[in-house]
């Protein structure tokens, strides 16, 4: 399977003309990498998916979330047909800083249905509600009733669903350099977990991924791409984890 980095770029930047600028820089950057090896996706504030349509090639755009319902009076909500007008590939789903706002397991498997009915690839988000010195075997619990709740009844292929293994504490808070990712070995070990309950499926890792700690990770067999929050909004950073991972 081709290992899959995933720019999440949350509620950055502020304009359209620098979203612009960065997404130019980083296709840009991909040019002659192997489209066999590797996929890429950009995740914007939905607000820049038009201004974004044309300017993202080897990159594929993706939605930072979805409603849970096809249309109807939902305030402030997306939908996956309004989305799709757009030409996004990936929606992620169950993200920490979505689950920490409320959205809960069953909710979560509702967003997954739509998607798969609209045949757009999710990427799921697990690992919400550990903290860093649970112990492993809850911390696998966890994650396993999340995958469990979560993919109820959900009928996809599981070439077309992405896993991401990113709890809470190893997210940066945008700040890129002065995170605190999960050590390669816990990430790796997580990864193979999920591949146990999940079998056939991408699992990816997310938090505080940078140029500087990429390596260890992109070595390991068990990870295959990685969610980047922060350091995707620096295009040469996010350049430099894409050719890591394209190489190892
Ligand atoms: P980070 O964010 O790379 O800034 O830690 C990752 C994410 O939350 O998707």
């Amino acid at each position: 399977m081709k290992r899959l980095l995933v720019g999440n770029w949350k509620m950055n930047p502020q304009t359209l003309e620098e979203a612009r600028f960065i997404a130019h820089r980083i296709e840009h950057g991909l040019l002659g990498l192997d489209r066999n090896r590797i996929e890429i996706a950009i995740c914007p504030p939905f607000v820049f998916l038009p201004g974004l349509k044309h300017a993202l090639h080897f990159a594929k755009l993706g939605g930072q979330n979805v409603s849970a319902s096809s249309s109807g009076p939902y305030t402030g909500e997306i939908s996956i047909h309004q989305l799709k007008e757009f030409g996004i590939t990936y929606v992620i789903v169950g993200h920490s800083e979505r689950r920490a706002l409320g959205e809960t397991d069953e909710y979560i498997n509702k967003k997954l249905k739509i998607l798969v009915e609209n045949q757009t690839q999710p990427i799921l988000c697990v690992g919400f509600g550990t903290k860093r010195n649970t112990p492993d075997s809850l911390k696998k619990a966890v994650v396993k009733k999340q995958l469990q709740v979560n993919l109820k009844g959900v009928k996809l292929a599981k070439s077309k669903l992405t896993i991401c293994y990113e709890p809470t504490w190893v997210i940066s808070q945008g700040r890129v350099g002065t995170g605190n990712p999960a050590t390669p070995r816990h990430a790796a070990a997580m990864c193979q977990f999920i591949n146990s309950v999940i079998p056939k499926t991408r699992v990816i890792y997310g938090g505080s991924l940078d140029s500087k700690n990429v390596g260890e990770f992109a070595e390991a067999k068990a990870i295959e791409g990685g969610l980047i929050g922060g350091a995707s909004l620096h295009p040469d950073e996010f350049l430099a984890i894409v050719k890591v991972f394209a190489k190892s």
